[in-house]
């Protein structure tokens, strides 16, 4: 059976955001803004650059705001036109990507990012590909997205593909970890958090995946591991065995974890920064600044 072209993403935003609170009580930690935007907008463009045209969101009950964020809202866009304010409807106009179709799924308790992907497989056909974003994770690139660098080399192989990012070797036991192998980088193991001696590379895994239909029915047997969760990890240990898989490293970019306080503050930082508008201002304020 020949393989679907890779046209669906699935982004999960079902978690607790527990390293965020009190913030993600009541907002849901992908609505978190970076600048002038909630997070979740950066990732679904960043799909969108990649070809992407159909998201499915794993989302929860407590998450509506994230679909509302996408939806259309008449009220506002009907006292804006009488407002005469055109600038701010571009803003809205752009929140969905032009060509891009979002759906949502649930996943009714937090059962890890395992499941949370496994919830989308009623939307998966049996034999197509499919990416994988984490919310949480902004990347950044002067050029090109990183999901649409790896779509490129998902095109040439037809294997799934991880994108890594190098770490300083004292930091590897933050992470997870892809031991590689010659000039291709074909994935050989995966090890989470492990110690800088024992780690196989200082290649992090940085959330951005293209899987082969096979990951969604290793999913499915996938029990439960650390933390009782039903963990991706496991899944692509078992896909490991089975098909070849190659990392992506990213480079030339830059990687925010918005999921931690402090790589969510730097973000907004850097953000504000490369701004075309607010950039100078805001670097002139940072050089006054005397702490
Ligand atoms: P994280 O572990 O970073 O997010 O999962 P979390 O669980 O929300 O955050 P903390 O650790 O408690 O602060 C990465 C992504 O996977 C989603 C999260 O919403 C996040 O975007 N996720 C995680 C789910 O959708 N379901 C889960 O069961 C777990």
């Amino acid at each position: 059976m020949s393989l679907k072209k890779l046209t669906k993403a699935v982004i999960p935003v079902a978690g607790l955001g527990t390293r965020f609170l009190p913030a993600t009580k009541a907002i849901p930690k992908e609505m978190l803004t970076v600048v002038d935007k909630p997070l979740i907008q950066y990732i679904v463009h960043e799909a969108a650059e990649a070809g992407i045209t159909d998201i499915i969101l794993v989302t929860h009950s407590s998450k509506a705001a994230i679909e509302n964020h996408f939806d259309k809202h008449y009220e506002l866009e009907s006292e804006l036109n009488l407002r005469g304010k055109s600038d701010r409807m571009v803003s809205l106009e752009e929140i969905t990507p032009k060509g891009v179709r979002i759906v949502s799924v649930r996943q009714p308790e937090a059962l890890g990012l395992g499941h949370a992907i496994l919830c989308a497989e009623p939307v998966i056909a049996d034999n197509e590909p499919f990416a994988v974003l984490l919310p949480d994770v902004l990347m950044y690139h002067p050029r090109k997205g990183c999901l649409a660098q790896m779509t490129q080399q998902y095109k040439k192989m037809h294997t799934s593909v991880v994108a890594l990012e190098a770490v300083a070797e004292d930091q590897v036991e933050k992470y997870g970890i892809a031991g590689v192998k010659g000039p291709d980088m074909r994935i050989v193991e995966l090890v989470e958090k492990p110690k800088p001696q024992e780690a196989p590379s200082n290649l992090s895994v940085v959330g951005r995946y293209i899987f082969t239909p096979r990951l969604m029915e290793l999913l499915k047997d996938t029990k439960p591991g650390a933390g009782g969760e039903i963990q991706l990890t496991d899944a692509m240990d078992q896909l490991l065995e089975e098909e070849v898989m190659f990392g992506f490293e990213f480079k030339n970019g830059h990687t925010y974890d918005c999921g931690d306080k402090q790589g969510y503050l730097q973000a907004n930082v850097e953000y504000a920064l490369r701004d075309a508008q607010l950039g100078k201002g805001f670097k002139q304020y940072l050089k006054g600044l005397k702490f």
